[in-house]
């Protein structure tokens, strides 16, 4: 049998302990399907006198990871400290330096220092991998990399933060507000004391630029993403998209387009049939469209200790079964020096079909006025409905718009056109309506 390969963890939170209980648990079969025993022979974390519920046996204790990573007896490195610079950073470009394999799950590191990392693994002839740092346990890294080639992919798109899925869930399902949706979530665990990076889509974006880069061969371009959070979804919002038939998820899309690459994460309304409006609650999905393979749809939990567990050690498991000379290819699909510059599409010339939500005034000639400004600005209705229940008071009406396919520059031209007109009380909702099967 080969030789042991030897880990070192760096981290033992909630990832890093349930790594180290999965490696132990199922060690039996990891040497069984890896040929070789997977061993932790060196660990970090900031309190060494923490219970981590597990025992760490004879691993050797490392206060500084980046000490861990150069210097400790380990043929892979594992980094599960989080954050997209300091210690995360530091620990993993030393030990790719070094000559050490990494595995993280660390999809702020990546969205930052994506390519900067894989150009040192690939110089270094070491693997990066890091399935777990998008859709936690969904193996969409590895369907991308290795089970896509030859493919073209036209469009990837998915719910990719549970806590944003799961607050959208409840709201549909029982009529309450984003906040009360909010507290609840963060009282049981499913958001943080502070959700901003969850709630206003930052989290989405990170996961999306690395799914954009394998997708589309371009270096990763994090700070380049259209971005809108789920702050201001309203039940008017829900209960309006349940009645034409759509549902509203976050979601993050890249795709390809005349003038370059969209990316943009936002609020989405979906045909309440399609595939993708069935996951609910925590669930992440991922969907991929190729020239050859169609549309693929992967989904499962995107986060928690055992979920996120089963990718690193996916990962670890890979590591122990490549060979010199035989391994899984380059870190994003490309080798690193041939991704090409991000190609940016501009936002104004998304095209789509949106949901327009005015509420404005009871009067005569609003209505009117309204489709005047839409067919100024060539857009073809689907429908436009004039709610008579869910009107806030006597003074006003709600007014649903549904556009066929046009472009975000003339829906936010016609929008605009009625702020002006002064028909409004209320700020105007837009929101995109995705194609999804
Ligand atoms: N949690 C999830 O469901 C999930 C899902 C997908 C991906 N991830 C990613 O996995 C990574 C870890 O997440 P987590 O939820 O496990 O985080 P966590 O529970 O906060 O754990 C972080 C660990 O890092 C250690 N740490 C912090 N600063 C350190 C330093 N300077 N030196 C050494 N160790 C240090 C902490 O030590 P102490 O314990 O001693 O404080 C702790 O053990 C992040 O990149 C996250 O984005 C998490």
């Amino acid at each position: 049998m080969a030789e042991a390969l030897r880990i070192g963890i760096a981290g033992l939170g909630t990832v890093g302990a349930s790594v180290a209980r999965v490696l132990r648990d199922k060690a039996a079969e990891l040497t069984r399907q890896c040929g070789r025993d997977i061993v932790v022979t060196a660990v970090s974390a900031r309190d060494p006198k923490r219970d981590r519920g597990v025992d760490l046996g004879s691993a050797k204790w490392f206060d500084d990871p980046v000490m861990l990573a150069e210097k400790a007896d380990i043929d892979v490195f594992v980094e599960l400290i989080g954050g997209d610079d300091g210690p995360a950073w530091s620990s993993v470009k030393a030990a790719l330096e070094a000559g050490r394999h990494v595995v993280t799950a660390n999809k702020a590191l990546l969205a930052k220092h994506g390519v900067a990392l894989a150009e040192i693994a690939e110089r270094k002839g070491v693997l990066l991998n890091y399935e777990a740092a998008v859709a936690g346990g969904i193996p969409v890294i590895k369907t991308m990399r290795e089970a896509m080639a030859g493919n073209q992919v036209t469009r990837v798109f998915g719910i990719l933060n549970g806590t944003c899925n799961y607050i959208l869930t409840r709201m549909e399902a029982e009529g309450i507000s984003f906040d009360a949706c909010l507290k609840d979530a963060q009282r049981l665990g499913y958001a943080e004391a502070d959700p901003t990076f969850d709630i206003e889509g930052h989290d989405t974006a990170h996961k999306l630029s690395i799914l954009t880069s394998l997708a589309f061969g371009t270096k990763i371009a994090a700070s380049d993403i259209y971005l809108e959070g789920i702050s201001n979804i309203t039940q008017a919002d829900i209960r309006a998209a349940a009645e034409l038939g759509y549902r509203i998820k976050l979601l993050g899309v890249a795709q390809r387009t005349d003038s370059g690459i969209e990316q943009r994460v936002h609020p989405t309304m979906v045909p309440t049939a399609s595939v993708i409006a069935q996951v609910h609650g925590v669930t992440n999905a991922v969907a991929i469209e190729t020239d050859i393979l169609g549309e693929l749809l992967l989904s499962g939990p995107g986060a928690g200790g055992n979920a996120t567990a089963s990718a690193v050690v996916g990962d670890i498991a890979d590591i122990a079964k490549s060979r010199p000379g035989f391994q899984h290819g380059p870190v994003f699909g490309w080798p690193a020096k041939e991704l090409k510059p991000y190609k940016k599409a501009q936002m104004r010339s998304h095209a789509g079909g949106y949901f327009i939500r005015l509420t404005v005034h009871d009067r005569i000639g609003v209505f009117a006025a309204i489709a005047k400004r839409m067919a100024d600005n060539d857009i073809s209705l689907e429908s436009i409905v004039q709610q008579a229940a869910g009107a806030e008071t006597e003074a006003q009406k709600t007014v649903i718009l549904v556009t066929h396919e046009t472009t975000e520059a003339a829906v936010r031209k016609a929008v605009d056109g009625i702020t002006k007109d002064g028909h409004l009380t209320d700020k105007p909702q837009v929101i995109r309506i995705e194609r999804a099967e």
